[in-house]
């Protein structure tokens, strides 16, 4: 049950409280030049000087972007200095990455099991909790973490929310309170830090309104220091086209910046590999070679009427009776989607072979390493991957809330 001062928190907000909320929320960075069509000024730039690492002459390699795979092993997760609350965790995108960046995940929480099976079964001290999000409670939460001091909340709450958040009604409907719950569990746990992501149509819907009536409420209800930007997977090496926008809040008020370039295991050979194809993005055909052999890669019969239109596809092109796009292995490919046909679209059509891609090249496309399975009937494979933040993107976001929480009195 909402209290009243909730319902005064979300009414759309007055032009002067508008004013001030855009001044607390502080965006990233300005960029020079993006390929990855930055529409808000707020994705990563290239220059000369800044993808030529300096100290490092080593060319990049042919395939950067596997090594660099190969080198966020589960051995990095061991002994996270920092604890981790993890709601609508879905099959464990965001919390992978955020692990690499020392944030161990306590509770792994969703409504869809299988979902949360992924994530306890690859990331060693997360615990489940299989409940819908509108029943949990602080209480339940730290018991399950087995601490009441929480460094960092995160969460990315079912996109349909938003789309009926500035309906009139829509906090009758379920999935239009998932994400405000999501910030009175804030305000009742009181971590170090938030952070919430999700897709940028969210900054548009309802003509920006519910974006700004999200973004009141997280103010209002928490306290925090906020800041936003919207990225793209591909600015950090990732060869997928694939933007989300992160909203972090921190209990203290720290300096914090966005990330702007890969960084971490790799990351010097994938800066000077997008140098070196002049900031074209990394090749998908770099993600999709040698996959033979591993776990989640269950290739789908097509019947010969269907093998046959794939065949005729072009690189980079649409498939015109089921909408389908064919990789271009030459370029990042489209965003990864969740595969299930109903609204939420279809995996891609592999760039060679007349078939969609299966599980684990679309995990590879997001940049899950190899040894990260998951779990459920292969429809919720695809979910999971077609939801999930890419790892690395997530992991870069980490690095730098960890730098800020390092920075707490
Ligand atoms: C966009 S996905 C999250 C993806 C995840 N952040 C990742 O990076 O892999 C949203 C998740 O919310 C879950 N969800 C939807 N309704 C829920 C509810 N009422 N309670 C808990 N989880 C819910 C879905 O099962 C789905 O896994």
């Amino acid at each position: 049950m909402l209290k009243s001062q909730d319902r005064v928190a979300l009414k759309p907000p007055s032009k002067s409280a508008d004013k001030t909320l855009r001044m607390n929320l502080v965006a990233a960075q300005p960029r020079r030049r993006s390929l990855f069509k930055s529409k808000n000024g707020t994705l990563p730039f290239w220059d000369a000087e800044q993808i030529h690492p300096k100290n490092d002459s080593k060319p990049a390699g042919a395939n950067a972007y596997l090594a660099r795979l190969g080198a966020f092993n589960k051995g990095l997760l061991d002994k996270p200095p920092f604890t981790l609350i993890s709601l609508f965790c879905g099959g464990g995108g965001l919390d992978l990455g955020l692990s690499f960046a020392g944030f161990g995940t306590r509770v792994a929480s969703d409504v869809a099991p299988a979902f949360v099976d992924s994530v306890v079964t690859n990331l060693p001290h997360a615990r489940a909790c299989k409940e819908d999000a509108l029943e949990l409670t602080k209480a339940k939460l730290c018991k399950i973490a087995g601490t009441t001091n929480i460094d960092l909340i995160a969460a990315g709450p079912p996109c349909q929310s938003f789309s009926i958040l500035g309906q009139r009604g829509a906090l009758a409907d379920p999935r239009g309170k998932l994400a405000l719950k999501y910030f009175d569990l804030i305000a009742e746990v009181k971590p170090k830090a938030f952070l919430f992501e999700n897709v940028p149509g969210l900054l548009t819907v309802n003509k920006g309104e519910d974006w700004r009536t999200l973004a009141a409420y997280a103010k209002q209800k928490t306290g925090y220091h906020l800041h936003f930007a919207r990225l793209n997977a591909a600015d950090f090496g990732i060869p997928q086209i694939r933007e989300r926008v992160i909203l972090v809040g921190f209990r203290e008020e720290v300096p914090f910046d966005f990330p702007t370039l890969p960084s971490g295991p790799g990351a010097a050979a994938i800066i000077a590999a997008l140098a070196e194809r002049d900031g074209q993005g990394i090749p998908s055909a770099w993600a999709l070679s040698d996959v033979d052999g591993l776990p989640n890669h269950g290739i789908r019969e097509h019947g010969p009427r269907v093998r046959e239109r794939y065949r005729k596809i072009e690189p980079g092109a649409r498939d015109r009776t089921d909408h389908t796009d064919r990789i271009d292995p030459e370029r990042p490919s489209g965003t990864v989607l969740v595969g299930s046909g109903g609204g939420g679209g279809r995996p891609h059509i592999h760039p060679v072979e007349p078939r969609v891609i299966t599980v684990r090249e679309a995990a590879r496309l997001q940049s899950f390493p190899d040894w990260y399975v998951f779990q459920g009937t292969s429809t919720a494979q695809y979910r999971q991957v077609g939801n999930a933040v890419p790892p690395l993107l997530a992991y870069e976001v980490g690095e730098k809330i960890a730098e800020a929480i390092g920075r707490f009195k």
